[in-house]
C-alpha cells in the first residue's frame, strides 16, 4: 500500500455564529473516548464553543447565563450577540456566541445548567489536535481514499477502457468498504486471468531476489512461500497471511478500497495493522500500476513486515504520526515514501532493496541497484523534505546503514513532532494512550517497570546457569543490580 503525501486538506476558518456550531458540533472525527479529549489543553481545560438563544434577554435571563460561566470558573475569550435568527420577537430574542476556556471535566455541567436558562444551547469543543484512532476499532473510520489513480478517474489508468475490469475492482473493493473491526477478512476468489497476471509477475520478481532483496526479505519470503500459500499460480487470501504475520510479529491485515490517506495509512501502522488491497492490476500491463494492488502488497510489503525489527519501525513511523499536524503529516509521508516504499540498505557492504515499491517492480529493482540513480545516506531530516516522484523511477534513494539505525535515527527525528502529548501503544489491549499527563506516564512506567524486573529475573536465571557452566563454582554470587542493568542495556542494543 502506498499512501499519498499532501492531499490533506486543513480546516476552513469558521465564518459565523450558526456556520460555526454547525461544523463544530457534526465533525467528521469526533472523540467520543472517556476521560480528557484530544480537544483538551495539556493543563486539562478545554476550549468551548457554545450558541445559545435567550428570550427576552433584557430580562434577569442574562445575568443569570452569566453567572454560570462564573460559577464554573470559565474564561470567556470571546462573546458575541445578535438578534435571535427565526424569531417572532426579534427584538428582544437574542442569540449568542461564546468562546470560552473551562476545565474539561465540569464543561458538560456548564453546558447542562445553561439549558436550564437558554434554548437552542449546542456546543462543541474546539479541535485543537487532529482526531487519530486510539483503539483498533478506531480504524473502521480510517477509510479515507485518495482517487487519484483510480481507473474510474484517471484516463491513463490501464483498466480504464475496460468496464468489466472495472466491474470487478469495483466489487472488490466495496469487500474493503464493507469490513468493520472483528469481521472475517474477505476472501476473494481469484479469476484465471487475475492468476496468470500474478504469475508472470512472481516469476519474474523471484528471480530477482536472491540478487537485490535484504536479508530480511528473502527470509520473510522463504517463510511466505512454506506457510502462506505463496506459488506462481496461487494468490494467497489475506486471512492466511495475516494470521501468519500475527504470530510473527505482531502486524495483522485489513482489506482496503484503494489508495489510503496518508494521515489513516499512518494511523494504521501505530496499531500494527497494515491496510491491503486484494484486487489486481489490469493484465495487460502486469510489470506496472499507477495504484497499489495486491501484487504490490503480498509481494513488496508483506515479506518485510515478517521481521520484527521492520515491524518495529513500521509502528514507530504509526506512532509518530498521531496527533501530528498536517506539515509534520506530510514529512513522514515522505519518509515513509523513502524508506517502507523505496529504501535501500547495506548488508556486508553491498546495498540491497527492502522497500515495497522497490520489491514489487521488476523494472526499478533493477534500476535502484544499477548505480544509476542516486544514492545518499538515511538521514530522516533530510529525507522529509525530498521531492519524490510517483509515476516514474526515483531519481534518488536513501540508504540506511541497517533497520537499527534507521529506527534509531527515525526515533530522534520523532521526539522532535511538536505534539502536546506522547502517545504509548499498549499491546494488550492494542490501544493508544496518551501521555499528556504525569499520572499517566506514571502508570505506564510501572508497566514497564514490572516487565523490567521480568527480564532482570530472566537474565539472572540465564547467568546462573552460565556461570554454573562455565565458571568455578566460587564466582556463582549474587549479581548486583547495577550490573544486571547494564547486561540488559547491553543486550538491548546489540
Ligand atoms: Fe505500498
Amino acid at each position: 500500500m502506498k499512501t499519498e503525501v499532501g492531499s490533506q486538506c486543513l480546516p476552513g476558518r469558521m465564518q459565523s455564529l450558526n456556520e460555526d456550531i454547525h461544523k463544530s458540533s457534526a465533525p467528521e472525527h469526533t472523540d467520543q473516548s472517556d476521560g480528557p479529549t484530544l480537544n483538551d489543553h495539556e493543563d486539562g481545560k478545554a476550549i468551548l464553543n457554545i450558541v445559545f438563544t435567550l428570550r427576552n434577554a433584557q430580562n434577569s435571563n442574562l445575568s443569570l447565563t452569566i453567572k454560570m460561566f462564573e460559577t464554573f470558573e470559565a474564561k470567556i475569550h470571546h462573546l458575541e450577540s445578535r438578534p435571535a435568527q427565526n424569531s417572532k420577537n426579534w427584538a428582544e430574542d437574542l442569540d449568542f456566541f461564546v468562546r470560552c476556556e473551562v476545565q474539561g471535566s465540569v464543561a458538560k455541567m456548564l453546558i447542562n445548567s445553561l439549558k436550564q436558562v437558554a434554548e437552542k444551547v449546542s456546543s462543541s469543543r474546539e479541535e485543537k489536535v487532529r482526531w487519530f484512532p486510539k483503539k483498533l476499532r478506531d480504524l473502521d473510520r480510517c477509510h479515507h481514499l485518495v482517487t487519484k489513480f483510480e481507473p474510474d478517474l484517471d484516463r491513463q489508468h490501464p483498466g480504464y477502457h475496460d468496464p468489466e475490469y472495472r466491474k470487478r475492482r469495483s466489487f472488490i473493493a466495496d469487500l474493503a468498504f464493507n469490513y468493520k473491526e472483528g469481521d472475517p477478512l474477505p476472501r476473494v476468489e481469484y479469476t484465471p486471468e487475475e492468476i496468470t497476471t500474478w504469475e508472470e509477475i512472481y516469476r519474474e520478481l523471484t528471480a530477482l531476489y536472491p540478487t537485490h532483496a535484504c536479508k530480511q526479505f528473502l527470509d520473510g519470503f522463504q517463510q511466505l512461500e512454506q506457510q502462506c500459500g505463496y506459488r506462481e499460480d496461487n494468490i494467497p487470501q489475506l486471512h492466511v497471511v495475516s494470521r501468519y504475520l500475527t504470530e510473527r510479529t505482531g502486524f495483522r491485515l485489513r482489506p482496503v478500497a484503494g489508495l489510503l490517506s496518508p494521515s489513516d495509512f499512518l494511523a494504521s501502522l501505530a496499531f500494527r495493522v497494515f491496510q491491503c488491497t486484494q484486487y489486481i492490476r489490469h493484465s495487460s500491463a502486469p510489470k506496472h500500476s499507477p495504484e497499489p494492488d495486491c501484487c504490490h502488497e503480498l509481494l513488496g510489503h508483506i515479506p518485510m513486515l515478517a521481521d520484527k525489527q521492520f515491524a518495529q519501525f513500521s509502528q514507530e513511523l504509526g506512532l509518530a504520526s498521531l496527533g501530528a499536524s498536517d506539515e509534520d503529516i506530510e514529512k513522514l509521508s515522505t519518509l515513509y515514501w523513502f524508506t517502507v516504499e523505496f529504501g535501500l540498505c547495506k548488508q556486508n557492504g553491498i546495498i540491497k532493496a527492502y522497500g515495497a515499491g522497490l520489491l514489487s517492480s521488476y523494472g526499478e529493482l533493477k534500476y535502484s541497484l544499477s548505480n544509476e540513480p542516486e544514492y545518499k545516506v538515511f538521514d530522516p531530516e533530510v529525507v522529509a523534505l525530498q521531492p519524490y516522484q510517483d509515476e516514474t523511477f526515483q531519481p534518488v534513494y536513501f540508504v540506511s546503514e541497517s533497520f537499527e539505525d534507521a529506527k534509531s535515527k527515525l526515533r530522534i527525528y520523532a521526539s522532535k513532532i511538536k505534539k502536546p502529548f506522547s502517545v504509548h501503544y499498549d499491546p494488550f489491549t492494542c490501544s493508544v494512550e496518551l501521555l499528556d499527563k504525569p499520572q499517566k506516564v506514571k502508570i505506564a512506567l510501572n508497566q514497564m517497570n514490572n516487565e523490567l524486573k521480568s527480564f532482570c529475573f530472566a537474565l539472572d536465571k540465564c547467568s546462573q546457569v552460565k556461570v554454573l557452566h562455565k565458571t568455578p563454582r566460587s564466582f556463582c554470587s549474587f549479581t548486583p543490580q547495577r550490573e544486571r542493568i547494564v547486561i540488559w542495556f547491553d543486550l538491548l542494543h546489540a
